[in-house]
């Protein structure tokens, strides 16, 4: 096991390999891949030692970045991994229905992430053991001694009736260490630079009610936003990014009249492991553009803020 020293990621993997064989044995394990990196390089380290024994689960919640569900799947398959993709949008929005409360939104869709998999993971027979790609300052926040700061809905993942034993390669590991191993199992620069993404999605940046209507006004903006920093060469020198919808409604004036528009904030930061994080100062004029592209093309959306809060005390996401 990983000690804390540098990490030195072909000892790692090779390590990693060796105790995930041991560990599991002849089981079938079952992982939910969330297309962020962590999962995706659990699954490669667990696909490594056993094979087609992984079953993969990808879950669409309907939360996901325009397209993501999609290009994903379709990345995974590259891969060569034994991957299932699940619809179940209609799933996750019937359990928001009504809720605004931010933990109570991460514990619903933690509660139909878990009910969606196990649904899955029933029909895979001989699947004894889950793997999980939490990292450190995951497990850390979940479980802080000052009680949970945010319940990272992935800290978990199958309900305990299903008795499963747990592989979780990364668990000491900081995001950096997590793309250094990616990057020894071979998955590609533009993949392991992706920004992270959180497990609730866009759920946890739209604020108040997730509505299939509201979410959709969010993933046009964030794809805008996200399309403007990969063009202008941005991307890369910025930890993660996105834009958050607000619960409030601003006035404004089109054609001429009178009208009550949503409100969208981007957010753009750099840090280490998250547990800190810097705001980039992101070019006025690139961020005017992006202010007119999305009012004009993203239907409902008629005013756009840039977040200048670094954590602490504002935390990366909103919610
Ligand atoms: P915060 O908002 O706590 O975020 O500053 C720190 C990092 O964690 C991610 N994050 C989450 N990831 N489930 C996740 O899988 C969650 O519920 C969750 N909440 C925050 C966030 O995107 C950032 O990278």
């Amino acid at each position: 096991m990983y000690n804390g020293e540098k990490l030195n990621p072909e000892q790692f993997v090779r390590d990693a390999v060796k105790e995930i064989s041991e560990q599991v044995g002849s089981d079938t394990v079952v992982l939910g891949l969330s297309g962020g990196v962590d999962s995706t390089v659990t699954a490669v380290l667990v696909d490594k030692a056993i094979g087609k024994r992984l079953v993969c689960i990808f879950v669409d919640h309907g939360l996901l970045r325009k397209n993501e569900f999609e290009d994903v799947l379709e990345h995974y398959k590259s891969l060569g991994l034994n991957v299932k993709g699940v619809r179940a949008a209609d799933r996750f929005f019937a359990a928001l229905k009504g809720v605004t409360d931010p933990e109570l939104k991460r514990k619903a869709i933690g509660k139909t992430f878990i009910d969606v998999r196990a649904d899955e993971a029933r029909k895979i027979s001989g699947a004894r053991c889950r793997a999980q790609g939490a990292f450190w300052p995951e497990i850390a926040e979940s479980h802080s001694d000052k009680g949970v700061i945010k319940s990272h809905h992935n800290v978990g993942g199958l309900p305990d009736d299903l008795d499963f034993g747990l592989v979780e390669p990364l668990k000491y590991l900081y995001k950096y260490e997590v793309r250094q191993v990616g990057a020894c199992l071979g998955l590609s620069s533009h993949f392991l630079g992706r920004h992270p993404f959180p497990g609730p999605g866009l759920g946890v940046r739209c604020l108040e009610e997730c509505t299939p209507e509201r979410i959709h006004i969010l993933q046009e903006a964030d794809a805008i936003f996200i399309d403007a920093l990969r063009r202008e060469g941005l991307y890369d020198k910025i930890w993660q990014a996105g834009a958050i919808l607000l619960p409030v409604l601003s006035t404004g004036i089109k054609d001429g009249r009178r009208c009550f528009d949503n409100v969208v904030a981007l957010r753009a930061v750099n840090s280490v492991d998250a547990v800190t994080a810097e705001v980039i100062d992101l070019p006025f004029e690139f961020l005017q553009k992006v202010c007119k592209d999305i009012v004009a093309q993203v239907e409902g959306v008629g005013r756009v803020v840039y977040d200048i809060s670094p954590k602490p005390p504002a935390t990366i996401e909103w919610e």
